[in-house]
């Protein structure tokens, strides 16, 4: 190999070897420059005889030539490195699956709490709230379960320091006090009606809310829900309690051909009273009996309470748990689920 021939070489060795510009350019310097060695082998041309000049300047351009060409090769080959570096940092992989924001969601026993609220509103109830922390005489005594009577056991609950009206303040049992409360407030609005003898607009509500006992195993909590029911007037009768809890049901579970069993029962707030059983004829509960109610025509006493007269008046009252009605909507076997706040479960409804 002559020596241009190996000078040109070197050069391409030694620019491809240069990691970064600077070494390239300082590279190009050594061939190049100003003292470099193709600048130097162009200045000792002027002394050659005219003849070799010719042949030996061709030769040494064409090696200059060679060397930039070398160098702008690998001028791009560093540029283009550069470059597909800061893609790969800023890369943005626009394939990934976008961020959703985390929608909420109802709780299980809020979905069937609404469902409750428009079945009946569409049966033209209006929906009452009412306190949890409630008065003795609203939770028992109002509704002809005075201090000494034997369904008050079964009503254990929390008792909370003060008292209303010189009874005792306790968490509700049920949602049956708000039948009283709801009544008063109702009968009050229109006392001037009744008193002309003109009678009133008839007391059609349901009171949803939480409800407290002293209660815990699978499908006892110590906090619970009910939701309540009551129409009053001057002829609202048992068949009428069959008729629209039966229309509830059906429509509650989507089902025409759900059968309901009143089943005779007792209740101190009501006479005669009923437990309510609903049976579906396919799913997987098809065939069983399942309790969802308490209700019965309102007793006289409790008609009194409200400030009616139970001569003129009379109605029908009911209380349900919402949270069962639930568990059987959905299948769910363990009351506790609902209250334990476990999100793998809650996300799926
Ligand atoms: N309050 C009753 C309970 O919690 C349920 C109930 C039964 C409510 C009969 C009613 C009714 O309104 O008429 O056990």
């Amino acid at each position: 190999m002559n020596e241009l021939n190996s000078l040109v070489d070197s050069a391409h060795k030694l620019f491809s070897a240069a990691p970064t510009v600077t070494d390239l350019e300082n590279a190009k310097a050594q061939f190049l420059g100003k003292s470099g060695r193709i600048t130097e082998l162009m200045k000792g041309l002027a002394t050659l005889p005219v003849e070799e000049k010719k042949s030996r300047g061709a030769a040494v351009h064409a090696a200059k030539v060679a060397i930039e060409g070398a160098l702008g090769t690998r001028r791009a080959e560093l540029a283009q490195a550069a470059l597909d570096k800061q893609l790969a940092a800023e890369a943005l992989d626009v394939t990934l699956p976008g961020r959703t924001v985390g929608g909420g969601g109802l709780h299980p026993v809020s979905i069937t709490m609404e469902r409750i609220e428009s079945i009946f509103s569409s049966m033209g109830f209006s929906v009452a709230q009412g306190p949890e922390i409630e008065s003795d005489w609203f939770n028992f005594t109002a509704l002809n379960t005075p201090e000494d009577h034997p369904a008050r056991s079964m009503h254990d609950t929390f008792y909370v320091q003060g008292e209303s009206g010189g009874a005792p303040l306790l968490l509700r049992t049920h949602t049956s006090p708000m039948q009283i409360r709801h009544a008063v407030a109702h009968v009050k609005r229109h006392r001037g009606r009744l008193d002309a003898g003109q009678g009133m607009p008839e007391i059609r509500v349901i009171a949803p809310g939480r409800t407290y006992r002293v209660d815990s195993d699978a499908t006892h909590s110590p906090m619970f829900h009910q939701c309540e029911g009551l129409w009053v007037g001057e002829a609202i009768s048992f068949k009428d309690l069959k008729v629209s809890f039966t229309d509830f049901c059906r429509t509650f579970f989507e089902s025409d051909d759900l059968v309901l069993r009143f089943r005779p029962s007792f209740f101190p707030f009501t006479e005669p009273s009923a437990e309510i059983d609903i049976q579906f004829q396919s799913g997987p509960l098809a065939g069983r009996w399942l309790e969802v109610a308490g209700s019965g025509q309102v007793h006289p006493n409790v008609i009194r309470n409200m400030g009616l007269d139970p001569e003129h008046f009379m109605g029908f009252a009911f209380g349900m748990g919402p949270d069962r009605l639930t568990m059987l909507r959905y299948g769910v076997s363990d009351l506790r689920l609902f209250f334990d706040g476990d999100l793998r479960f809650l996300n799926q409804f």
